[in-house]
């Protein structure tokens, strides 16, 4: 019989970073960190250090949530980046990207991405995983305009982000009133 070896690339498939705004964190991205964690021996959670994005919150205030969040949890980690996702990857020399698909609907637009990672460096792997379904439709977004109108979130983002999103709602109105 003939056996080949199985062909490796040049960073560690044991290695996996979850990029992504997380503003804020929600218990759905906590879902995919921690199915992460049962497949590789390290989640890099990559905060993206990107102004043009608008977020709610400095990237020291998501960093921290996020890390509020995998304390504990052997084999996560809280990094920040900025500039090209597979650069950053490259310097981490992880071997795969993590990327959680809720729906049909953020297919298209994952898809765009990891083949565009792709061409930019085929040594990294895009790994989709789909969260638990309770979590299916919660978004940065929809959390944050639903609390910002005085909706309640509770269960969908962990209580440390719930009460900084609370706070923010607070200190948001206090600055309308002035
Ligand atoms: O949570 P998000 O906002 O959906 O995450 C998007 C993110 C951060 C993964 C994407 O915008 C990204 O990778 N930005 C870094 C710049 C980059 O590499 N752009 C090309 C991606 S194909």
């Amino acid at each position: 019989m003939v056996t080949r070896k199985r062909p490796t690339g040049p960073y560690d498939a044991r290695v996996a970073v979850y990029p992504g705004s997380f503003d804020p964190l929600t218990n759905g991205h906590l879902d995919i960190i921690e199915r992460g964690t049962r497949m590789f021996d390290r989640v890099i959670v990559a905060v993206l250090v990107n102004a043009s994005k608008d977020p709610l919150f400095s990237v020291d205030e998501r960093v921290t949530m996020a890390r509020d969040a995998v304390r504990g949890l052997d084999g996560a980690e809280v990094d920040t980046f900025e500039g090209l996702l597979v650069d950053y990857v490259a310097r981490a020399r992880a071997g795969v990207v993590v990327r959680g698909l809720r729906a049909i609907s953020d297919f298209e637009y994952e898809y765009q991405m990891a083949l565009m990672n792709r061409r930019l460096n085929d040594q990294v792997e895009t790994v989709f995983m789909m969260p638990a379904e309770q979590y299916v439709y919660i978004s940065s977004r929809l959390v944050k305009e639903v609390c910002m109108l005085g909706g309640n979130v509770s269960g969908l983002v962990p209580a440390a982000v719930e009460q900084r999103l609370v706070a923010k709602r607070a200190a948001m109105a206090a600055h309308a009133g002035e």
